[in-house]
Parts: C-alpha cells; structure tokens; sequence
C-alpha cells in the first residue's frame, strides 16, 4: 500500500473513494458539506431520508453520486459533534478502511484529518491512520496451503488536508508519516514472528531473522551460542535450555544512529519460543498460546526494524536471549540451584518462572555495552493478565524519571502502559534458604516480585520492565499477535532522537 499526503478539496479528487465524516445527528463536516454542495444536496437528501445519522462505528457506501467525480462516496459516521478521544478516532480510521476493503476501491482520498481529536495534532492522526491501514490490510496466511482470495485490493491512500499548509507543517506530516509506516513495517514483522508455528519460529529462526535484518539495514549481529553462553557462565539461561533438543541462541544486534562515543540504549526482548513450564508443566488448555513466549523479543526486532527504516539519530542495542522451555530427562528440576553470569546463585523453585532466568543473564550480558539505558520487554507473568487485563503492558522501574519517558512514549503512541510499584518490601519474597535468591515470589504480586527478581542484575545502569504478557496477544476468534508494544518503543527512541537532535558523527 502507498501512502501521499496533500492539501486539496474533495469535490475536486478523481478518487475511487472519497472519504469524509458525518456527525450525529446528520451533521456534516466541511469535507462532506463540499461533497454535498456539488452534488446539488444529494448527501444531505440521503441522512435525512435515515440512511445514516452518524453513530460511530457506521459507515455508507455511495456510489455515483451526481456531478462528482470519484467514484464513491465513503461516509463514516463519527458519533456526536465534539473532540474525539484517541480510541474514538481511531475505531473511526478502523472503520473507513474496514469499509474501504469491502469495497472494490483501488485508491481512497481520506478526508479525516480536520476531524478534531482531543489534545491531538495532525501529525498524530497521521501515524495513527498510516499504522491503521497497515494493520487494516495484515494477513497471516503464510501457513495455509490455500490462501483465501481475499486480499484488499486498496493499494493507495492519499491522506488530505483542506487547508493549505506552510511548509513546516507540511514537513512535519510527511515525517509523522515516515514514522507510522516504520511502526507499522516493525509491528508487521513481530506479528509474523510471534504468529509463526513454534515448531518453524524456533530459537535458531529468531537468530536467523535478526541476521536478515541486519543484513538489510547494514548493522551488526552477534549470535552466542551455548558453548560461548557456558563460557560466559550463563547458568541461569542455560538451565533453562536442558530440557530442549533446540540449542539456545543469544542474539546481539546494534544499531548506531550516532557516534559510538555516545551511550545506547539497550532493549532486552524474552524469546522463549515455547513455554511448557518445563517440569513444572503447564495445563494442557490454551497452552498453544505459549508460542507468543518470544514476543518480546519480536518487539525488540521489530523497533530495531522501524528505527533502522527512519535512520533514527540514536545508538540502539538489542539483546535477545532466545531457547524453549521443555520438560525431559535433562530438564531442570524444582529445586536445582545455578549460579547466573553475575555470580548470583539462584534456587529454581518452579521450571515455569523461566522468563527471568534467561532475562537475568541477558541483563548481565548487557553490561558490556556500557548502557545509557536498558529496557526488558518480557510476556513474563500471568498475573500481569490479571492486574491490568489486554489494555495495558505493566511497567516497572525504579527510576522515576524514566519511568514517566515511558508513559509518556506510550501516551503519545496510543500504546498504553501503566506503572506498578517496585518497592524493596516485595523483595522479601524472594529469599531463599538455599541460593542468593528464589526464582518465585508466591502468588501474592507475581508480576512486582519477577520485577524485583530481575531488578538484582540491573545495578550498572538505567533500566524498566515492560511485562507483556496481556498485551502482545489476542487469544479467541481473533487470535494473533498484536505487534506491541512496538509502538511505545519506537516512539520512546523517536523522542529520544529529537532531544539529541540530529547526529553528528555516525559510526558503523
Ligand atoms: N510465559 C509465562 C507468562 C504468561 C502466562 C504469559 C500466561 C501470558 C499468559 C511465564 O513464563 C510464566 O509461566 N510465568 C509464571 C510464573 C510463576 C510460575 C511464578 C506464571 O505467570 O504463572
Ligand atoms: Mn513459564
Ligand atoms: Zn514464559
């Protein structure tokens, strides 16, 4: 899909589709009153005949209307008269491309824009629709023999505004742009990673992906492998990774937007590429969704994709510690104690709170990049599920200052996220009568004490946890992976970009 940004009038567009909004109640916009006025009343004939009132979420479909010269008419109903929320806006973008597919439109002149939204400017709604209609169009059917001919047959948006713009605000558009359709390319690829068979998307296909991209953005890529893991003294990763016939792999990939002189900031992605539980075996039902266990680590490739597309001014590292979690004769038990990379010795309660074990010496590992900051992005807790349900990834951080960038990232991204405590009266929880550390924390804060757990291997730096695990998935009819939170990363690292400004020594 191709995507243009102009100024213009609708009436004026030789479109297939023309896309304009309708209050409620049968209020025009001004884009739909242009349409309207050339077409002699024929649109405000049809509201009042109760074709359409304008509800949100409704849409009409008309086709030759007289004197115009598109082709169709899309009106898309935008509830009462008022400054839109995020989410209303954005359900209505949904709707006038869930439309438009419907249709048999090759090409669509959106006219949405000058629809107010609260505290939002153009170039907001901008990314917003250019992710929208990505996401609008995405189709995982790479594993099917035959593929359903139902492919959108829309291959070009033109995104107008009716006023002329100066030159700046022009600019500022197309980059907003710029920056939607990279989300979106970044969201894509860790949709298909996370949607990918586990039996295909395995530790050594995670290793392989990170290599093809860094072979397209010209970056460089480390892949360790478990003899250079044992020599690094990797035990807590390495326990995990016993029970499987897949070997572990973890990843290094770097990208430097500016001089190496200047600190990155490190993401730290979970691929577990399936989470059994291991000898503390999960139940049988929905345990298919425990492919999702990586998508983390598909987040952190899908940023580095979307900032290496923008040539983003920032110095990036992702890490991604990447194995299965199987039962087996090899298996780690409840009980065993490891020593981790730090030197930390840990009591493995329970196989299934594997997320951190491979986490913590990722988090050591990242040391030697002498970060500036580091992020870890994990599906690490079911009760992260429970606290804050599909809407909004948990972040955790200790550090009050990054903690709102964060939310502020995931704000402007309409990627919602909100903060848990990390208190030191939940790391009681975490002791052990045998080792340095328990990997469990009972049942009480489960998402606050796997925090705490990896907050011991975060002394040398910066660092917040992102836990996804009610976020980077639907589950039901709509099962897939959703992409986030690419979205917040991306915009955190685009926000980073423009408080350095541009760089002034890039470095390969
Ligand atoms: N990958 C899971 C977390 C998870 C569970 C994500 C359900 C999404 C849905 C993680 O490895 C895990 O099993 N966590 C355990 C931790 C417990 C044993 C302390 C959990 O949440 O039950
Ligand atoms: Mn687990
Ligand atoms: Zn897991």
């Amino acid at each position: 899909m191709k995507f243009n940004i102009k100024s213009g009038n609708p009436e004026k567009q030789r479109s297939a589709c023309v896309v304009v909004g309708v209050f409620e109640p049968r209020k025009l916009t001004a884009a739909a009153e242009a349409m309207d006025k050339i077409a002699d009343g024929y649109i405000g004939g049809l509201l009042r005949s109760g074709d359409m009132e304008g509800k949100a979420g409704s849409a009409l479909v008309l086709h030759n209307v007289p004197n115009t010269l598109c082709d169709r008419i899309l009106l898309v109903g935008l509830g009462k008269e008022q400054a839109l929320s995020d989410k209303a806006y954005c359900d209505v973008v949904r709707g006038a491309f869930k439309a438009l597919h419907g249709t048999g439109a090759t090409d669509a002149a959106l006219f949405l824009n000058e629809v107010p939204v609260k505290n939002r400017e153009t170039a907001w709604k901008i990314s917003q629709t250019a992710i929208i209609a990505m996401e609008s169009r995405y189709r995982f059917d790479r594993l099917k023999s035959q593929v359903e001919e139902t492919k959108p047959h829309l291959r070009k948006v033109t995104l107008y505004t009716m006023n002329e713009g100066s030159r700046g605000e022009l600019a500022a558009s197309e980059e907003a742009l710029q920056q939607g359709l990279a989300i979106a390319d970044g969201m894509n690829l860790a949709k298909d990673l996370g949607n990918l068979a586990p039996n295909i998307c395995t530790p050594t296909y995670l290793a392989e992906q990170a290599i093809d991209v860094a072979k397209a953005y010209k970056l460089k890529v480390t892949v360790l492998e478990q003899k250079d893991m044992e020599k690094l003294g990797m035990g807590a990763l390495l326990a995990v990774a016993r029970g499987s016939h897949q070997p572990a792999k973890l990843i290094a990939l770097e990208y430097w937007g500016r001089t190496k002189k200047e600190k990155p900031v490190v993401l730290v992605g979970k691929g577990v590429t399936f989470d059994t539980g291991g000898i503390s075996l999960k139940p049988a039902a929905e345990m298919d969704e425990m492919k999702y266990d990586m998508c983390g680590a598909a987040s952190v490739l899908g940023t580095i994709t979307a900032v290496a597309k923008m040539r983003l001014p920032v110095n990036v590292i992702g890490i991604i510690p990447t194995t299965e979690n199987m039962p087996g004769g090899n298996a780690t038990k409840p009980a065993d104690v490891v020593t981790s990379m730090s030197g930390q010795t840990v009591e493995i309660l329970n196989t299934d709170a594997e997320g951190r074990l491979i986490l913590c010496d990722a988090l050591t590992y990242a040391e030697r990049y002498e970060p500036e900051t580091v992020i870890d992005i994990a599906t690490l807790t079911g009760a992260c599920v429970i606290a804050l349900g599909h809407v909004a990834s948990g972040l955790l951080s200790a550090d009050e200052e990054l903690a709102e960038e964060l939310l502020h990232a995931s704000g402007k991204a309409a990627d919602p996220a909100w903060r848990l405590p990390l208190w030191d009266e939940y790391q009681e929880q975490l002791k052990s009568n045998f080792a340095d550390i328990a990997n469990i924390g009972g049942r009480a804060a489960g998402t606050i004490t796997a925090a705490c757990f990896l907050s011991r291997f975060t002394k040398k730096y910066r660092w917040a946890h992102l836990d996804i695990a009610g976020t980077a998935w639907k589950s039901g009819k709509e099962k897939g992976a959703t992409g986030r939170p690419v979205p917040l990363l991306t915009q955190f690292l685009i926000g980073r970009a423009a408080k350095k400004g541009p760089a002034e020594h890039k470095s390969k």
